[in-house]
């Protein structure tokens, strides 16, 4: 029996089979949860790589559009779960990120407020606005897990979005304050660099790609989703029932450490 035999659990972040959002789908799926996804910019797409998913091209899980920047898709989102079969959530999966490109790549001085802004609605209010807009439908308590890359440091060319990811990790704090006496968890999962969309569009997000494996004591693979998938199976599961305003590393250890041995 799966850890998450049971469980009916929304992931968000699917876009290609490399999205981290897709092997915890899969993950999820494996482990006996019930999963549906929202989608953006283009239902379609992710309706086609969910046919990847264990389930299969024949039951594949409901796809459901959603730009957490838009209020009206995010109010009329717990009627089209309820629609689509899901009249209760367990677990939330918040792996979405943005940031406009003048945002990034070492740019940080002279990037204008109206960007900033973009980042910090789209990667971090987000996870607020995610999380209200399921409330509704998490009526037996439940897990809320998001994407983090690690923000106590200052990367190199992560910029804004390392501003917004460490309002993302306060973020997650203040909500699992908020929604513990509703029995809500809400914990992060720090990811070392992953080989998906959103780092491809980091420019100069190589000099992190190569740096991180010398300096992990476990080693580190750009191409291997598993381990963060799997970390968040876990949070979303039974297993962690005392554990909320946490972020579990999965890193190879690099945030331990001081430097390459
Ligand atoms: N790839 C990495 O190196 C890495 C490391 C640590 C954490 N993360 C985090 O993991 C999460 C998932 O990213 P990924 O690496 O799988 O990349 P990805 O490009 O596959 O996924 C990013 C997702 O964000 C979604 N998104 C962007 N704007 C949105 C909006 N307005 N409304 C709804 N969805 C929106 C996109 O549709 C996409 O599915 C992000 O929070 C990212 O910051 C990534």
């Amino acid at each position: 029996m799966g850890i998450l035999e049971g469980k009916r659990v929304l992931v968000t972040g699917v876009l290609t089979d490399a999205s981290i959002g897709f092997h915890v789908a899969r993950i999820a799926q494996e482990q006996g949860a019930e999963v549906v996804l929202t989608a953006y910019p283009r239902p379609t797409l992710t309706a086609r790589i969910a046919k990847r998913l264990p389930t299969g091209p024949d039951a594949p899980p409901p796809v459901l559009e959603l730009d957490v920047m838009n209020p009206e898709h995010l109010d009329s989102l717990a009627g089209r779960l309820r629609e689509a079969g899901f009249d209760r959530l367990d677990g939330v999966v918040h792996a979405i990120g943005f940031a406009p490109q003048n945002a990034l790549g070492g740019n940080f001085l002279e990037t204008p407020w109206e960007d900033v802004a973009t980042a910090v609605h789209a990667s971090t209010y987000s996870l607020k606005a995610l999380t209200m807009a399921c409330l509704p439908l998490m009526t037996e308590g439940g897990a809320v897990v998001g994407l983090d890359f690690d923000a106590t440091k200052a990367w190199p060319v992560y910029d804004w979005m390392g501003v917004a990811k460490a309002g993302l990790e306060s973020c997650s704090r203040y909500l699992a304050k908020y929604l513990g006496p509703k029995n809500i968890r809400v914990n992060l999962v720090a990811a070392g660099p992953l080989a998906t969309m959103a780092a491809k569009s980091i420019p100069g997000f190589e000099g992190m790609t190569d740096m991180w494996p010398q300096v992990a004591p476990l080693g580190w693979d750009i191409k291997d989703s598993e381990p963060t998938a799997r970390a968040v199976a876990a949070l979303l599961s039974d297993w962690f029932p005392a554990t909320t305003g946490e972020i579990v590393h999965v890193d190879g250890g690099l945030h331990a450490m001081g430097g390459p041995s």
